[in-house]
């Protein structure tokens, strides 16, 4: 057990059975179900899962992650946006390319809500990326593209078009998080892949915007969140995360079992 390290450490790992078979060949990714979360006398992360493995976290000051504060949309961002658009529409260059997304967290996510129907889903920062929109397809009611991106989400939409059935469910709202305002309990699902907001931000502003998520979805929606590094987290956010939301899933490529995507609901 290293709870006293600034990884999270599976105890004990011999009760873990994962369980890859289930998922596509091409994403080898494990996920388990969370029984229960919570954080102990001594400030450390502790999630039990349905088969009674404990995953263990310790945050420890010197290992938290940097806080870069808030991004805003500038017109030099905007020039550059531009150019990233141009290069993949021209040149075919990605430079967004994630396998994380494309081989690991849409599938996960897709497999999650692989039972439910008509969600008014949500996603906070897609850039031009697709692979949410076309995994969910099936389960999508609406979907909602938020960025404070023009170029991106223009791009997103262009490329939304391959599938018309998709697109007609599609809508685009360029928006700064920190200032989004939605109506509250009105969306099933909400999605954030590498968004600042939630990675890169002031403990203060992730707990502002996890809050804002919280009221906007509707009782038991749907939260997910990559990547949460718990061992790299304030614990206030820690805190307030598992308070304010059940866990109910984690999954993580071979080698990263810190870096998680986290599928929460809404309690
Ligand atoms: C690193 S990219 C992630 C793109 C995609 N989710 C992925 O995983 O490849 C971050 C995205 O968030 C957007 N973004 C960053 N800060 C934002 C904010 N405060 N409000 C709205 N969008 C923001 C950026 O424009 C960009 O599209």
């Amino acid at each position: 057990m290293s709870t006293g390290s600034h990884t999270g450490s599976w105890q004990p790992s011999a009760a873990v059975s994962t369980s890859p078979q289930n998922h596509p060949k091409s994403s080898p990714y494990t996920s388990f179900d969370i029984e229960d979360a919570f954080i102990d006398s001594k400030a450390i992360v502790r999630l039990r899962t349905t088969s009674g493995a404990i995953f263990s976290f310790k945050a420890e000051p010197k290992g938290l992650r940097p806080s870069f504060g808030r991004l805003s949309y500038t017109p030099e961002t905007g020039r550059f946006h531009e150019e990233l658009v141009r290069r993949l529409t021209e040149e075919g260059k990605n430079p967004l390319k994630s396998h994380e997304l494309s081989r690991f967290v849409a599938p996960s996510l897709a497999e999650w809500a692989t039972d439910k129907r008509g969600l008014d889903v949500i996603e906070l920062g897609p850039a031009f990326t697709t692979e949410i929109p076309f995994s969910l397809e099936p389960v999508i009611g609406s979907y909602t593209a938020i960025d404070f991106s023009p170029p991106f989400l223009n791009k997103q939409r262009e490329l939304l078009a391959a599938n018309p059935e998709l697109l007609v469910r599609c809508n685009h709202l360029v928006a700064n998080t920190y200032e989004l305002w939605l109506p509250g309990s009105s969306t099933d699902f909400a999605v954030a892949v590498c968004h600042p907001p939630l990675v890169s931000a002031t403990a203060q502003d992730k707990i502002l915007i996890l809050e804002r998520l919280h009221s906007l979805l509707r009782a038991g929606g749907t939260l997910a969140v990559f990547p949460w590094y718990f061992n790299e987290q304030p614990i206030s956010v820690s805190r307030y995360i598992l308070e304010r939301f059940r866990l109910r899933r984690v999954a993580y490529l071979p080698g990263q079992k810190v870096r998680l995507l986290l599928i929460l609901e809404k309690q």
